[in-house]
């Protein structure tokens, strides 16, 4: 089955990052670009995730953060991010996952995303509820902005459009009951498909951070589009995910502080 084989290279993974953690200042940084830093980890964990996928499911392609994408467009492709929260990874800040998602003809179909410092395990598949360590999970009932907890991420790499962002974040600050920003936007939107937060929005994004997070708050029950409420979202750079009602709250109040230009 392939949830079984996301959640076994997901494991394997998260079991290689947590071993690695011991020897964190040994680990080699490299830059790429302003903030964004890659580690020898990263390419560790994408290495056991992608020969665990082949072993179990070979011949599928796959697009992954460290890698090049080994093609195939419309078919099928796991989309793979072996660390997401380097940053907090590289300060010992506890929120980091692994996420992997099995996209076919432009759906995704299943997702799996593990915390393994918490040793949560969030699963979808499409049309088949989502779960969190094997118990079904749901956003929560809130309906009113007001009553919601937020969660975002700082766009990091779109800087020209950071006035623009900090409008819409400003607005969703003082309409909203909170506000946090953790760092790692697949636990971000398994966060709300679990009903502990009600929405969240991000740009700059990559389709890796987002792709199994996203079906899980769908199968959750939840909403997910770009910011323009469209459908854009795994290769748009913007996203919004929420309850049903938060979500319509958090798109209209980007518009109102002119997000996205
Ligand atoms: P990453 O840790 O895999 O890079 C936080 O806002 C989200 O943005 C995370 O999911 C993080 O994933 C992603 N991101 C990508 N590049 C980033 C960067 N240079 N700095 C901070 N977050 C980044
Ligand atoms: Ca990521």
């Amino acid at each position: 089955m392939i949830l079984d084989a996301l959640i076994e290279a997901a494991r394997r993974a998260g079991d290689h990052l947590r071993r690695r953690q011991a020897d964190l200042e040994r680990i080699a940084i490299e830059t790429k670009g302003l903030n964004d830093f890659v580690t020898a980890v990263d390419r560790e964990s994408e290495d056991l995730i992608v020969s665990c996928l082949d072993e179990r499911c070979p011949g599928i392609p796959f697009l992954a953060e460290e890698s090049d994408d080994r093609k195939a467009a419309g078919g099928e492709r796991w989309i793979i991010d072996p660390l997401d929260g380097t940053t907090n990874y590289l300060h010992g800040y506890p929120c980091f996952s692994v996420s992997i998602a099995l996209e076919t003809g432009g759906d995704i179909v299943a997702g799996v995303v593990l915390d393994p410092v918490r040793d949560e395990l969030y699963a979808a598949e499409r049309r088949r509820g989502a779960t969190l360590n094997g118990t079904e999970i749901a956003v929560s009932g809130v309906r009113d902005l007001a009553a919601a907890l937020l969660v975002t991420g700082f766009p990091f790499k779109i800087l020209d459009r950071l006035d623009a962002y900090l409008a819409g974040l400003r607005l969703l600050l003082q309409r909203s009951s909170g506000l946090r920003r953790d760092g790692s936007a697949a636990l971000d939107l398994c966060y709300v498909g679990a009903g502990r937060l009600d929405g969240f929005w991000e740009f700059g994004l990559s389709p890796w951070d987002v792709a199994a997070g996203a079906l899980i708050v769908g199968e959750a029950g939840g909403r997910v589009s770009d910011a323009m409420d469209g459908p854009g979202w795994l290769e748009g750079e913007s996203i919004v995910a929420a309850t049903p009602a938060v979500h319509g709250d958090i798109v209209a109040a980007l518009r109102e502080a002119g997000v996205p230009m």
